[in-house]
């Protein structure tokens, strides 16, 4: 999407089901994270947030890493993530994430993360952040809606900001067409996993009560059994050795 066109449906005040005041939410998703990665995070010093939208999820990256990047090419969007997060450990990059990669050079001990993002490129754009990222040697974990959960077309119906041309691509994302294009561009997926059983808006409202954490996180082993219960599916990619 050009970037006019992306500031036009990411403008002010839309899409606010987006928008956390806390981290609550972020949290309980980074934890779903940690057991689905046996990766140990704590060896990445930076985290870099590709389309950080209105900080969804960023508060847990803020938390868990020394020094945070959020790339975002909505201004409206980066004076949100501004508000919420003035703190010297966290860079916010108004920018695209093309033009971050092409510009900016990578700490070897860096990790990105985007959620919700890949479903908004064109497949060239994406082949350019994976091959970018490639060259990085560095890992990359997404987060995009899960295409078997029939519940997001009843979000796609009640959310009026949300256009289905918009949107519609997060179905063909399926972990066989995305792990190809990983693979195309140098990439592996070494991880791949379902997570947040209850509908996003639910499971905020439930996480009000705290200590409704740790039932929450249990209930999540359900994702086994019943796959298309699951609100998101995660794709963690390695660079492939000697691509
Ligand atoms: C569906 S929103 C997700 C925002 C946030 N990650 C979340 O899940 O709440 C997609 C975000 O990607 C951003 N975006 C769109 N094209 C982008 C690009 N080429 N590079 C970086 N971010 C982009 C949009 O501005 C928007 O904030």
């Amino acid at each position: 999407m050009m970037n006019n066109k992306n500031n036009e449906y990411f403008a002010e005040d839309t899409h606010k089901y987006m928008y956390c005041n806390d981290g609550v939410f972020s949290e309980f998703i980074f934890s779903l994270i940690t057991r689905t990665v046996p990766d140990d995070f704590s060896k990445y010093s930076t985290a870099i947030e590709l389309g950080a939208g209105m900080g969804r999820f960023s508060f847990a990256l803020i938390k868990h890493f020394p020094k945070v990047y959020l790339i975002e090419p909505s201004e409206s969007y980066i004076t949100v993530l501004k508000q919420l997060f003035d703190t010297s450990h966290v860079t916010i990059v108004k920018s695209t994430m093309e033009e971050f990669l092409k510009n900016n050079p990578i700490p070897k001990d860096s990790i990105f993360f985007s959620f919700h993002l890949l479903h908004h490129l064109t497949r060239e754009q994406r082949k350019e952040c994976f091959t970018a990222l490639r060259t990085a040697n560095v890992p990359a974990l997404f987060l995009e809606p899960n295409p078997l959960n029939p519940l997001i077309i009843l979000q796609l119906m009640l959310y009026p900001d949300m256009r289905m041309k918009n949107e519609f691509q997060y179905i063909r994302l399926t972990r066989g067409r995305l792990a190809k294009e990983f693979n195309e561009c140098g990439l592996e997926l070494t991880d791949y996993g379902r997570l947040c059983v209850l509908p996003p808006p639910i499971t905020k409202l439930a996480l009000k009560q705290s200590f409704l954490m740790k039932p929450l996180l249990l209930l999540d082993t359900l994702k086994q059994v019943l796959p298309f219960f699951s609100s998101y599916h995660l794709f963690y990619c390695k660079s492939k050795p000697g691509a």
